[in-house]
């Protein structure tokens, strides 16, 4: 029979996270805000393969908000979601302010979505990639008719991330 080490055996490592969940009439008129500015911004989707709307708002350190929506193409994978067009475009407009908070909102042909959708892998690393460019948190705001999710950052949604660090 194999023999463990016993300095590896049974270790985990847990990892917890809290998500704090409001209504929208329970946010502060800022984040509503914003928030009206991701749905609103689902208006000007281009999505005729998947009929499913997303939009982003980036409220920048400098007051400016900064809202895209998920731009699909034919061949698929060419197309990009709506929290990356939005902050590479915040970024590439405003490459010295850092982005406070991004909203996301979701909805299909019929209606937003009851429950907030969370970004995808892709996005993450993005949205990690800007905290650390300037060292800041992001909030973040999960949009949905019935719930809304709030983050403090991306750190929680992305544990055991990949970053610059690793390439020095
Ligand atoms: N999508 C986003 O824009 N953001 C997400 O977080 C998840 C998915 C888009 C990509 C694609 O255009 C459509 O939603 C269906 O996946």
């Amino acid at each position: 029979m194999q023999k463990t080490n016993p300095e590896h055996a049974m270790k985990q490592i847990k990892l917890e996270i809290n998500i704090d969940v409001r209504h929208y009439d329970e946010l502060t008129e800022e984040d509503r805000k914003l928030t009206d500015a991701a749905r609103e911004a689902t208006n000007r989707s281009y999505a005729p393969y998947s009929h499913f709307s997303v939009g982003a708002a980036a409220l920048l350190e400098n007051g400016i908000v900064i809202s895209g929506s998920n731009q699909e193409n034919a061949a698929y994978p060419s197309g990009l979601c709506a929290e990356r067009t939005t902050l590479f475009y915040a970024n590439s407009q405003y490459p010295d302010q850092a982005v406070k908070t991004l909203a996301i909102a979701a909805r299909t042909e019929e209606d937003f979505l009851d429950t907030p959708i969370p970004p995808c892998g892709a996005c993450r690393q993005v949205l990690l990639e800007t905290e650390k460019r300037f060292g800041k948190p992001i909030r973040i705001l999960l949009y949905g008719k019935k719930n809304i999710y709030i983050l403090k950052g991306i750190g929680k949604l992305l544990p055991l991330s990949f970053g610059g660090d690793y390439l020095k």
